[in-house]
């Protein structure tokens, strides 16, 4: 599959979020949405207000990634919002299999997220329920943090699980994914890229996706 590429708005500046989404939107796939709350990250960035108002102002689907401790209680909502893509933490959730059908029967792609030290094939038994792994590439909760290579190895994994599995389940990698780090994780089975520093930290920021997009196929 080609790559895909999700700039994260987490490095955007929050005060012209329509702006710096219309920079990404000719050259992106998604704009990834980083909503955290405090309790499972120690980060406070946004909730559905903000993705409401991005949906309407943005052109690219959202790609809103759950970093809340309650995700069962209100990851719906954001699908219903008419966010593209929820993702939940597999860390967080209660109830995954309840909450992943909630968010694709609203309408949405579901994902799950694991952090770098949750294994993979602890949710191997939930392939079917999800559209989209989200493999952390570094602890969640900032931008800007350096890539952790000791997740390559369970990139690699989950691409063996997904192809065994036979199902279409797309892989994504976020934190750290930058031009010195993203051929790894192509060449490891990731196919869709958050990038958040790489890209709004550049001049250009669609001309950094381009790059970033053209380094991931290779
Ligand atoms: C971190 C967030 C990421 C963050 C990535 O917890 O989930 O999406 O924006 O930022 P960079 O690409 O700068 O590591
Ligand atoms: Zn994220």
């Amino acid at each position: 599959m080609a790559a895909q590429i999700s700039p994260s708005i987490l490095s955007a500046d929050f005060a012209r979020l329509a702006d710096e989404a219309a920079a990404v939107a000719d050259s992106a796939d998604w704009l990834h949405v980083d909503v955290m709350d405090n309790h499972f990250v120690p980060n406070l960035t946004l909730g559905l207000p903000v993705v409401e108002s991005l949906r309407r102002a943005a052109a690219l689907p959202l790609d809103c990634h759950l970093m809340i401790a309650e995700p069962d209680r209100f990851a719906p909502d954001y699908a219903e919002a008419g966010a593209g893509s929820v993702t939940i933490h597999a860390e967080a959730s209660r109830a995954p299999v309840r909450t992943l059908r909630a968010i694709r029967a609203a309408g949405a792609r579901a994902g799950l997220a694991l952090n770098p030290g949750t294994p993979v094939d602890g949710v191997a038994d939930l392939l079917g329920e999800v559209d989209m792994l989200l493999l952390m590439t570094v602890e969640p909760g900032f931008g800007g943090q350096s890539f952790l290579d000791m997740v390559l190895p369970k990139i690699r994994r989950a691409r063996e699980l997904v192809r065994k599995s036979g199902l279409d389940v797309w892989l994504q990698v976020d934190g750290g994914v930058a031009e010195s780090t993203i051929e790894r994780c192509a060449e490891a089975g990731a196919d869709v890229f958050v990038a958040g520093s790489a890209v709004y930290g550049a001049d250009d920021p669609g001309a950094a996706v381009r790059h970033l997009r053209e380094l991931a196929e290779g």
